[in-house]
C-alpha cells in the first residue's frame, strides 16, 4: 500500500510541471487599470500568469518596452487602453494603435510571431472583459508554448 503511495508520488515529481506562460501587461492608468483593479476589488478571479505594469497612458508605449518584456523572458505580451474616443489624453490610444501597426510589420518582418502581442480597449467599467482577456489571452500563449524562437533571434545578433 506505502509502496504504491510511494510509486505514485515519485511518478508525479517526473512528470514535467504543465507550462505556464508569462504575459506582460502594458495597461493605461485611467481605463485599462481601474477596470483590472474593479475585477480584484470585486473578487474576480483570472489566471495568474499576468504581471502588469501601469503606464500613464498606452500613448506613452514605446515598441522597445514590448522588445524588452521578450528579452526578459516574456511569452506573450499585452498592451490595453481606453476605447478609442475615450483617451484621457484626446488621443494617446489612436497614436498607440498607429504606432502597434507599424511595429507588428517589423515583427513579421523579423520573424516574431505577432501572435504573441494582444492589443485590447478595456474601460474602467469592464472588469469582466479584463477577466475574459486574461484567461483567453493566456490560454492562446499557453498553447503557442514558451517563445524560444526569441532566445534563438538572441543567440544569433549575439553570435
Ligand atoms: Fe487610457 Fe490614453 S489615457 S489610453
Amino acid at each position: 500500500m506505502s509502496t504504491e503511495n510511494t510509486n505514485t508520488e515519485s511518478i508525479l515529481k517526473r512528470a514535467p510541471a504543465p507550462f505556464e506562460p508569462k504575459i506582460m501587461a502594458f495597461v493605461c492608468n485611467w481605463c485599462t487599470y481601474a477596470g483590472a483593479d474593479l475585477a480584484g476589488t470585486g473578487r474576480m478571479e483570472y489566471k495568474p500568469n499576468v504581471r502588469i505594469i501601469k503606464l500613464p497612458c498606452t500613448g506613452r508605449i514605446d515598441p522597445l518596452f514590448i522588445l524588452k518584456a521578450f528579452d526578459n523572458g516574456a511569452d506573450g505580451v499585452l498592451v490595453s487602453g481606453c476605447h478609442p474616443g475615450d483617451c484621457h489624453y484626446t488621443t494617446g490610444n489612436y497614436h498607440a494603435r498607429r504606432r502597434w501597426i507599424g511595429f507588428k510589420n517589423l515583427m513579421e518582418f523579423t520573424g516574431i510571431d505577432t501572435a504573441r502581442v494582444h492589443f485590447s480597449w478595456i474601460s474602467a467599467s469592464e472588469a469582466i472583459k479584463w477577466v475574459d482577456l486574461i484567461n483567453n489571452v493566456t490560454d492562446k500563449i499557453a498553447e503557442m508554448g514558451p517563445f524560444t524562437e526569441y532566445k534563438e533571434l538572441k543567440k544569433v545578433k549575439n553570435g
